[in-house]
Formats: C-alpha cells, structure tokens, sequence
C-alpha cells in the first residue's frame, strides 16, 4: 500500500492510501454511509456485513442528479441519523456520490469528517483528491461548492475490475488531461497507446496521476492560480456537457481536450503542433468514434456563464500548447464561439 498526504496551506491534512484489497483497512468508526443506487446494488452485502448499523443514503446514480434536491434529502437523512459534530460520513461511489457527500459533510455543522472510497477510475484518478465539492445550479457546473479536504482517501484497484468500458473511457479523459500536464505520463501514455483499456496498465499510472494532483493541491489548494492547469480542457468540456447531454463528463473532458488543443493553434504563435496532434490522437483513441455533437454555437452560450470566466464577455480556458506546458487564454466570447463552431465541423 501506498500513502501519499496532501497537506494545504489552509493547514488541513489529507491522506490518500492507493493499493489492492483496502475495503478491510477502513477500520474508523464510520457514522453514516453515502453512496449511489448503483453502487450499492453491487457493494450493499459487502457494506452491510461491514457497518451492519450504520444509516446509509443511497442517491439516484448520474451526473443529472448533482442537484440541490439530493443534497438536500441527505442532509436531511443526515440530521434524521442525527449526526453529531464529531462524527464521520463515508462517500462510496464515484465522482458524483463524492462531490455531493463531501458538499453535505462539510456543511453538516459547519463540518464532519468525510472519507472518500473512489469506485470509478475518474473519481480515482481526479474528483476523491483535493478537496473541491460541489452541486450543479442554474444551468452552471459546481455552481454551489466549498473547498473542504477529505479526511482520508481509500484507492482501490479492486473496484476497477466491475467497471463497464465506459467508465474506462471517463477516467481516460482525466488521465490524458494530467497527460497534458506531465512530459513523463504523456510519454507513458504515448508508449502504450495500445494498452488504453488495460485494467494493469491503468491501475499502474494511477499512482502517477494521484501524486501530480496531490502536487498541485498542496501547492494551491483554493486554486487562486496554479491549480487552474487541472481546468485544462475542462471550460468546452463543461459546455458540451450541459448543451449536448448525451455522455459523461470524461468523455465531454476528451471532447474538451480535441476542441482546445486546436485553440492553442489558433490563438498562440508557440504551440508545438506535431505534439498537440499526438495528445489530439489520444483522446481519439480513448474515445473511439467522435460523436456527432449538438450546434457548437449552443454550447458556446454556456461556456459564456461558466464559473471559471474571469472578465465579462470573455471566456477562460486552460489550454496545452507544448509537453508538460500549458497556458491560460481569456478569449473574447464570439471568437471562442466562432472556433468552437469552425473545429466542430473539422472534429465530427
Ligand atoms: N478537477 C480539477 C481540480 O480538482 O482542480
């Protein structure tokens, strides 16, 4: 087993344990249970033979449910098991079941104790370290959200093995993106492009991606600059997600990833092109056939109010531009509608 511990400026300290079999190492008293309907129709035996009396909640599984409503029945399931300051929830399931629950633990009482246990790649590799919660809201992704560590983060290689191919394919988005971040995983990658489904490959570099994260977070854990490089590919993700509707967020990621690597080609003089075409070539790879997406344009409208804008009428991205590097753009709205529009006819 492998440990690595985020510990922020904000003096909160968080540790990720990353190995086979953990489900047995959760030994902290755990005082509620989140997890989603999915996830439980395969773990419940195993989680109710572990916390025979523990109050569990179980939301509708997907992303459509990262709603008020359901943070709002489990903070009422919350106060119903009548959770006390001191005590501890565990979010089990992937990216969705943790941005909610951590969301709920840290509001509860001003704040309990959360523990992650990640059951998706994405969630493994990305959306269980660092701390960001969130809900979505008025039409915006993670409107609603604090920053809040979790107590401690279980990675487990066992809960990839019952994954469908495309849950493979999410956490490939995520991972490409740290790609883009990192000369060594890119190569990796690069290397064993044949390997991208291969449950040994991807439970290899999990650690990898971890350890970038983890980097990155200690170093800027409110994301007042650096931490902004994790956006990369994610603002015409976004987009796509809330106009098109029809995946899931680390598919709409390797569309975001396609999109704004053509970006950095037209807007920045210093792009290394024979590069972007490789990251480009991954995220095809990873997600097969590029589906056909809904008008470019539409999307663009919701890149215009996403959260991460940061002067009206404008439109923030992080985009790669050579290995390893990326830079942040603020695009004029009707360029980047416009780009979205000329890319999508040469994308799908
Ligand atoms: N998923 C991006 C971040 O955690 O900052």
């Amino acid at each position: 087993m492998k440990s690595i511990v985020i510990q922020t400026e904000q003096k909160t300290t968080s540790e990720i344990l990353i190995g086979q079999g953990l489900f047995s190492e959760i030994g902290e008293r755990i005082d509620f249970l989140f997890t989603d309907l999915n996830v439980y129709a395969f773990y419940g035996a195993k989680l109710r033979e572990k916390y025979p009396n523990v109050p569990t909640y179980a939301m509708h599984a997907g992303e459509k449910f990262k709603t008020k409503i359901t943070l709002l029945n489990l903070l009422e399931k919350m106060r119903g098991a009548e959770l006390k300051r001191g005590d501890t929830m565990l979010c089990f399931g992937g990216g969705v079941v943790g941005d909610v629950g951590g969301l709920a633990a840290a509001l509860y009482m001003r704040g309990i104790d959360c523990i992650h246990v990640p059951t998706t790649l994405l969630s493994q590799v990305d959306s269980s370290i660092g701390g960001k919660t969130a809900i979505d809201f008025g039409g915006i992704k993670n409107l609603i959200g604090v920053f809040s560590q979790p107590k401690k983060v279980y990675v487990d290689s066992d809960y990839l093995k019952t994954l469908p191919p495309r849950e493979i394919r999410c956490g490939l988005g995520e991972i490409i993106k740290h790609g883009a971040l990192d000369r060594e995983l890119f190569k990796i990658l690069c290397d064993h492009r044949d390997r991208l489904s291969d449950l040994d490959f991807l439970s290899g570099i999990v650690p990898r991606n971890i350890a970038l994260k983890a980097d990155v977070v200690e170093r800027d854990a409110h994301e007042k600059g650096l931490r902004k490089c994790l956006n990369l590919a994610h603002t015409t993700a976004h987009a796509f997600e809330l106009s098109d509707r029809n995946l899931s967020h680390g598919e709409y990621v390797l569309i975001g990833i396609l999109f704004e690597a053509e970006i950095a080609k037209r807007v920045l003089k210093d792009t290394d092109e024979e590069y972007l075409n490789e990251l480009k070539e991954l995220a095809r790879l990873a997600l097969g056939k590029v589906p056909k997406l809904i008008d470019a344009r539409e999307a663009a409208q919701y890149a215009r109010l996403d959260k991460k804008n940061t002067e009206q009428e404008k439109v923030s991205l992080t985009v790669p531009v050579r290995q390893g590097e990326y830079a942040f753009l603020d695009l004029p709205y009707e360029q980047y509608a416009d780009f979205l529009a000329e890319i999508a006819e040469t994308l799908c």
